[in-house]
């Protein structure tokens, strides 16, 4: 893509300008294609600054999703290396999932700037209007099935560290996966097994952060925060983006190498609610007792009556300080 190269030449030495002869000899280019390509990024939330006499430099990156901005920003081997954004798609799920059917490379992601059918746990409809971010990424994983399904644990820790790390923020980790902050949903996570285990051992897991939308974006009876109001400013979703891959390539390597065992530790100083009063819901019976954390085996562990109950599944509340679920 002209746009990714004329970027790269602008950034191969940061903060210098580069002139217009450079850029049109580099990639055989007039100066009027340039300047229609400069215009472009900048639309695009590049901010270029232009000089008659020294040419171009850049001065900022977009804050929104751009395929190049978070290539720029991917420390990971292989996380994130196979790239699609959508400026509009049904699911990143859906997408990730046809991808892998069709062989997508392990670490292969789909990111949608928006999405029309969106979809959370339980069934659930997720809304996904623009600003937020909405990625998917296809994992070949070396594991067994019971393991690869604690990849959600694993994928929690990795959202709520690269969120901690993005600013003063100190969200929390409500079983399985739900990323909280003062008992407002920040972000969620989906993992679908594609296909049969035995023969494709793959995975798609799904990752939907409220970042840069307004609350009032969403329907008003979700238990969501946006994290743009939170923080009062808008984050770099590039970053974020390869923040989450990067954390979660770590969390694979770990678990690929030592087991589940460190994660567990990780995902329990993450928590919230442990040795607090919760409610869990499984199959139409509520059952209310202190949550205890989680089993070797990532099963939610709550102590009812005076005794540990394992729940593979379920809807969890947690009773707050003001007493209140959420
Ligand atoms: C949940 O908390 O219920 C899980 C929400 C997962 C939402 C993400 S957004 C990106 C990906 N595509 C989907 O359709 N769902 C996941």
């Amino acid at each position: 893509m002209i746009r990714h190269k004329i970027l790269d030449l602008l950034t191969t030495r940061p903060g210098e300008f580069v002139s217009g002869e450079q850029i049109s000899q580099g990639l055989n280019l007039t100066r009027a294609a340039i300047w229609k390509q400069i215009k472009g990024l900048k639309e695009a939330g590049y901010e270029i600054e232009a000089q008659t006499k020294n040419g171009y430099r850049l001065l900022a990156t977009p804050l929104a999703l751009d395929a190049w901005a978070v290539a720029q920003e991917l420390k990971t081997e292989r996380l994130g290396r196979e790239l699609y954004l959508y400026e509009e798609i049904s699911s990143t799920n859906e997408k990730a999932k046809e991808l892998a059917r069709q062989g997508a490379a392990h670490g292969a992601v789909v990111i949608g700037r928006r999405q029309t059918a969106g979809h959370g746990r339980m069934q659930r409809l997720w809304e996904s209007p623009p600003g937020g971010l909405w990625m998917s990424v296809v994992l070949r994983p070396n594991l067994s099935l019971a393991d690869a399904s604690k990849l959600t644990l694993v994928t929690g820790v990795a959202v709520v560290g690269a969120l901690r790390e993005m600013g003063e923020l100190r969200p929390g980790i409500k079983w399985p996966n739900d990323v909280i902050f003062e008992g407002k949903k920040l972000a969620g996570i989906l993992a679908e097994v594609v296909g049969e285990w035995t023969t494709i051992q793959t995975m798609v897991i799904g990752i939907g952060v409220n970042a840069n939308l307004e609350r009032k974006d969403l329907s008003p009876e979700l238990p969501a925060g946006s994290l743009q109001e939170l923080l009062g400013c808008p984050l770099d979703l590039n970053k974020l983006a390869a923040g989450i891959l990067e954390k979660l390539e770590e969390g694979l390597n770990i678990f690929e190498r030592d087991g589940f065992a460190p994660l567990r530790e990780l995902w329990l100083e993450r928590a919230l609610g442990i040795g607090r009063e919760c409610a869990i819901e499984k199959g139409g019976q509520v059952y209310r007792g202190i949550m205890r954390g989680i089993a070797a085996d990532g099963e939610l562990v709550v102590e009812v009556d005076g005794q540990d109950h394992k729940f593979a599944s379920g809807e969890v509340r947690l009773r707050a300080v003001n007493g209140e679920y959420f």
